[in-house]
């Protein structure tokens, strides 16, 4: 294998190369070179200034994650940059690509810095429930100021180079895209000016008051409730500008070691590289996908504009087709003003508005116009008959290879295949509202879908800068099947005692956004009681049925578009429906309940366990290949707490043996709902644990 990094000689200066695909990672072989390199340097005599820069596509994007949580090996980081940062010649750092987490750090703690006009740069530790553990806490505040890397460092954002020139991060932009040529020249004249080693250490934090400090911890207790790392990102920055530098990286160590041995570090990381295994599917494992270039959308509903915008801010080509003319007119409209938002947020410029009106968006109710379609998505209503009905047609219309694809949310995809004479070309595609900004995808394959068709619907994911789940059919496919089932252990909770809003309060203290009544709300009540009508005649007669829903919905209270659901939405704010709480006394004691006390740690204890055992369900089914594709779902789709890395994170986190008791325990009151998963039940016989299944 060839060495990670090499030093060439360029008359008086050497290069140090970092080659360590795909990212140039730190790890323990990048990090041994650097420190062999910067040794042998302390004694020749022959060189001037040392240029550090990254290969390939990019610079140092941080430490090695794959690292954490195994034995430390030196050289450790912060030594590493300590030693570059006494070198005594003039260390320049060249940087392209992403200088993230540990990368940006071996910037700062060399002397200098330019960067190509493309360069980004952030310290992203805090998402992975860390913080920059290698001086980046110390050094960003003597660069660039307290209140910026405050900032910076609590939300983990990536700036451009304009920004970092400008606030003092970076001291140069090239002229050229060639990072090699531009570390040379940067070099060569600070030498002609004479300049030597200018250390970070060494600069004054400019003084701040302490209330900065205060005011950043608040702001974030509330922002970031409940998580570990943006606190300790305040207080090690606070150490920067009050302790002496070498105290001050005592500080930070000690605060990242805290974090390094945390749950929300576990969970963090294990949502970062699950992302990423979802779309490591073995079906389509070099299967090339087909083109993806021109696509239609049948419906121009909540879901289709948001798909057509989607498709529009990824540069594709979109036809949308409606029912008639004047429908056709107004969704049309739609997807201009969802484009004008963006705009007027600054996500999109105005003259690529312009063009995408001019050259790549159409709506009409003609489905003749789909007939060089690449892929069409329908998202009409969700009734089995239009559904049907649209892909008859566009079995009709679409030319040989074209993707017919259902956004449907529960129905049999199956069966809608069998519609079409080319039951392989049909897939779903699941978005999430609203879907030009929701990044969940699940691609459901259906029993004839070809690999090839899948692989095309991750590829459209890719384009999308969606996140692709794959999916079985079942009723709810991932997201929609759990979300049932853990929304009736929700409603068992208000059943034995608990009121709506106490659930809600329990499960916002324990991380979620929105608790599911409000959630409730804001979807629509009619939405839950449609469904549940449609299903009442399939309905298990030992399913322990809350009425207290229909109730509300009979009394035309529908949530916050009739003003009223579980809550009141009143101009002067929104409080609790206390009539709400009639109708669940009048369901309690229609089925025999005495209501009794139920904590707040009992109603997560329901809501997880349902969530869980359902969800091995799903996995054992095949629905889910594996438990981190379940994990990747909640977290995108479903608002799950990230820093708890989804629920079988949690569940492997707080042990699957008290899950599987939680389940019992429950099933005691309502056995119909809460019967074990065999999956989870065998886990625990064999001390396993659902990460175990992932890494299979
Ligand atoms: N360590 C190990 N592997 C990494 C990695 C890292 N820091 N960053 C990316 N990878 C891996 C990914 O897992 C992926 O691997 P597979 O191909 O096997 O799935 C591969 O590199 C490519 O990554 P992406 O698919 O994400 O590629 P991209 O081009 O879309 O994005 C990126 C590139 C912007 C660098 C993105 O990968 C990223 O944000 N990485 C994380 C950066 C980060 O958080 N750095 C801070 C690390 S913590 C730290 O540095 C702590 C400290 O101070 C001591
Ligand atoms: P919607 O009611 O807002 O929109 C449906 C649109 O389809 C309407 O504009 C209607 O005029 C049009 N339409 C009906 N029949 C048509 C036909 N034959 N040809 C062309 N257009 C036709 O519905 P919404 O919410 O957008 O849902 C659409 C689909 O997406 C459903 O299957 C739904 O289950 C699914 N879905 C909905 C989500 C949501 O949050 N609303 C989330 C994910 C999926």
């Amino acid at each position: 294998m060839s060495q990670p990094v090499s030093v060439e000689i360029h008359e008086n200066i050497a290069i140090i190369a970092i080659a360590n695909p795909p990212v140039n990672a730190l790890s323990h072989a990048v990090r041994a070179g650097l420190e062999a390199a910067f040794a042998e340097f302390a004694s020749r005599l022959d060189l001037a200034a040392v240029v550090i820069y990254g290969t390939d596509r990019t610079f140092i994007a941080g430490a090695d994650i794959r690292e954490f949580g195994k034995p430390v090996q030196e050289p450790l980081l912060p030594d590493l940059i300590n030693r570059i940062e006494s070198c005594h010649l003039p260390v320049i750092a060249a940087l392209h690509g992403t200088a993230l987490g540990g990368g940006l750090e071996v910037a700062m703690g060399a002397h200098y810095r330019v960067a190509v006009q493309s360069a980004r740069f952030g310290l992203p530790e805090v998402t992975l429930g860390i913080l920059p553990g290698a001086g980046g806490t110390q050094r960003l505040p003597r660069l660039a100021g307290v209140d910026f890397a405050l900032e910076a460092i609590t939300s983990g954002r990536q700036i451009g180079a304009q920004e970092a020139l400008k606030v003092g991060l970076i001291d140069r932009i090239s002229t050229t895209e060639d990072v090699r040529a531009a570390g040379i020249a940067f070099a060569k004249d600070l030498l002609a000016e004479g300049k030597g080693p200018r250390r970070t250490r060494d600069l004054v934090v400019d003084p701040v008051a302490p209330e900065v400090f205060e005011a950043a911890k608040a702001k974030m207790a509330k922002k970031a409730r409940g998580q570990l790392a943006p606190q300790n990102c305040i207080k090690a920055v606070e150490g920067a500008a009050t302790l002496p530098f070498a105290q001050g990286l005592a500080q930070e160590r000690a605060l990242f070691q805290e974090l390094m041995e945390s749950d929300q570090r576990a969970a963090l990381i294990h949502a970062f590289f699950a992302e990423r295994q979802v779309a490591k599917v073995p079906e389509i494992n070099g299967v090339t996908p087909r083109a993806t270039d021109k696509i239609g959308v049948i419906g121009g509903g909540t879901m289709g504009v948001g798909i057509a915008a989607s498709g529009l801010l990824a540069g594709l080509d979109v036809t949308l087709i409606e029912r008639d003319g004047p429908a056709a007119l107004m969704s049309g409209d739609r997807v201009r003003k969802t484009l004008k938002d963006s705009v007027n947020r600054g996500k999109l410029s105005q003259d690529s508005y312009d063009e995408i009106l001019a050259n790549r968006f159409r709506a009409s109710n003609d489905y003749k116009a789909l007939v060089e379609a690449d892929v069409v998505i329908e998202a009409v209503f969700e009734s089995m008959e239009v559904k049907k009905d649209v892909f008859t047609q566009l079995d009709a219309v679409c030319k040989p290879g074209a993707i017919l694809a259902s956004n449907t949310s529960y129905l049999d995809l199956n069966e809608i295949a069998q519609m079409t004479s080319r039951p392989s070309d049909v897939i779903g595609l699941h978005f999430f509202s609203p879907a030009h900004v929701m990044r969940l995808l699940e691609i459901v394959v259906a029993d004839q879908t070809a690999p090839e068709v899948t692989a095309t619907g991750f590829a459209l994911a890719k384009r999308l800068n969606k996140i692709a789940v794959r999916a079985g059919v079942c009723d709810g496919f991932i997201g929609n099947r759990i979300l049932s089932h853990y929304r009736k252990a929700c409603d068992g909770a208000v059943l034995a005692g608990a009121s709506p809003f106490d659930v809600d309060r329990a499960l916002v203290s324990f991380g979620l956004a929105m608790g599911p009544f409000a959630v409730s709300d804001l979807a629509g009540l009619d939405i839950g009681w449609a469904t549940r009508k449609r299903l009442a005649p399939t309905r298990d007669p030992r399913e322990v049925y809350a009425e207290f829903a229909d109730r509300l919905c009979e009394a035309g209270h529908f949530g916050r578009k009739t003003g009223m659901g579980y809550y009141v939405y009143a101009e002067d704010g929104t409080r609790e429906n206390a009539e709400v709480l009639d109708h669940v006394a009048a369901d309690r004691a229609a089925k025999g309940i005495t209501a009794r006390e139920i904590s707040e740690q009992e109603i997560v204890d329901r809501y997880m366990a349902a969530m869980v055992n359902e969800a091995a369900r799903v996995v054992e089914e095949g629905i889910a290949l594996r438990p981190l594709d379940v994990d990747v779902t909640l977290l995108n789709g479903y608002g799950f707490p990230r820093w708890r890395g989804g629920p079988m994170q949690y569940a492997d986190t707080v042990g699957l043996d008290k899950i599987l008791r939680d389940v019992k325990r429950f099933a005691e009151e309502d056995a119909f709902l809460w019967q074990p998963a065999p999956l989870l039940a065998r886990l625990v016989a064999e001390g396993k644990t659902f990460a175990d299944l992932n890494n299979a």
